[in-house]
């Protein structure tokens, strides 16, 4: 009798763990096989077989279809590539491998599996080679991270053929090459975009001047020529950081949005004088530092209030808070 109650017992716990195992049994296999793939690091110990893998350590299933739609591993002690099978999960919408230095290898071209892929952050790892072209058929991508790691080669133009981005990180690599002409039909969507600590080259796209960014960051590269197509008074952007790279362009007669906060332009070839519309920008934070700038600062809003170091090392300017004119 006591034998039969306890497994009755036993039976009906395990019918219960069964029903409550929210996890498909499909992801589960693949979710072992990254597992197995990544040498069972200590980061991934609560991937266990015997358990719900809709409770395991970064992953999340949705609420919906129980399909595992999250996997974000970060700052792992993890050694080897993204796993082929990561493609096999075909609900991700999110995926993120971030601050593994000992990840290598290139992204495996599986991704592109994963059609409801709308993030896509790989960042602060040592994976390398040429970003894939690839990665343009992942079209539900909103957001695109390949910041920090060790890419080189040429931006691949297929890139600008994602319309549902909104932001687009590739900064902190070693790029080299131009910024694809592609690249002036980027989406409308896009907000942000970065490239900065990179060695690109080459001008920017002249389709720039009529898209609708809020933040731009390309310092540090090797950009030349003349970028006023992204200012003026229609439009919408926030941060603008195009310093150290070898722009050569008169500044005299260009106009802001209010809607401008920072544009740092420091280390240029930039000449011309300080445009008087400066002076409108209500939260300015300037740096025209290391240009071929001449003239007097104009006197208003925020342009006296700017430390000096904002405006030292040109050709001419004067006017407080640099000394007076001649
Ligand atoms: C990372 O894991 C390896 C192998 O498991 C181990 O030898 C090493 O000490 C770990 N490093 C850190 C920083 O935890
Ligand atoms: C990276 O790998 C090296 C050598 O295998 C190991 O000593 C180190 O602890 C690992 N570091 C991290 C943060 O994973
Ligand atoms: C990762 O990159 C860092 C810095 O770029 C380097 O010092 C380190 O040796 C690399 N590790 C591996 C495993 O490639
Ligand atoms: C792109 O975004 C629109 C609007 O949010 C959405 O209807 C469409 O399904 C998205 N495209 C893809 C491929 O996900
Ligand atoms: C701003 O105006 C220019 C010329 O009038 C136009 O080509 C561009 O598309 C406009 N940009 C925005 C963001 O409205
Ligand atoms: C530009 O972006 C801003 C803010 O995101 C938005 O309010 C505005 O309608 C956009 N303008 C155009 C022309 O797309
Ligand atoms: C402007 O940039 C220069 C060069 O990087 C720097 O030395 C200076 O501190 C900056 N000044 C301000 C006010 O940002």
């Amino acid at each position: 009798m006591k034998i039969t109650l306890l497994s009755l017992l036993i039976l009906s716990s395990q019918i219960y763990l069964s029903h409550a195992q929210k996890c498909n049994p499909q992801d589960k296999k693949v979710l072992l096989q990254i597992k197995k793939d990544l040498n069972n690091p200590y980061h991934l110990a609560s991937w266990n077989p015997n358990t719900d893998c809709c409770s395991w350590y970064v992953v999340d299933c949705d609420p919906i279809t129980n399909r595992i739609n999250n996997l974000h591993v970060f700052a792992a002690n993890i050694s080897g590539q993204i796993p082929d099978a990561v493609g096999n999960l075909p609900f991700l919408e999110s995926l993120m491998f971030h601050k593994i230095t000992n990840l290598t290898g290139t992204i495996p071209s599986s991704i592109t599996k994963l059609t409801r892929l709308k993030s896509l952050t790989i960042s602060w790892t040592n994976i390398s080679g040429q970003i894939p072209s690839f990665l343009s058929e992942l079209k539900a991508l909103t957001s695109l991270d390949l910041s920090f790691n060790n890419f080189n080669g040429q931006i691949p133009p297929e890139l600008a053929q994602l319309r549902n981005l909104t932001g687009l990180r590739l900064d902190r690599n070693q790029l080299t090459g131009s910024i694809p002409e592609s690249f002036g039909e980027l989406t409308p969507s896009l907000q942000y975009i970065y490239m900065s600590h990179n060695q690109i080259s080459g001008t920017i796209p002249k389709g720039w001047g009529s898209l609708n960014f809020t933040l731009i960051q390309l310092q540090r590269n090797r950009i030349e020529g003349d970028v006023s197509v992204l200012f003026g008074k229609n439009k919408t952007v926030d941060q603008v950081d195009i310093s150290r790279n070898l722009l050569e362009f008169d500044f005299s007669n260009l106009e802001f949005p209010e809607s401008l906060g920072t544009l740092d332009l420091n280390h240029n070839r930039i000449t011309g004088s300080l445009p008087m519309g400066l002076i409108d920008v209500e939260n300015l934070n300037l740096n025209v530092s290391y240009n071929r700038l001449c003239g007097r600062i104009p006197v208003g809003g925020r342009l006296q209030e700017l430390d000096y170091t904002a405006y030292f090392h040109n050709r001419c300017l004067c006017g407080a808070p640099l000394p007076e004119c001649n």
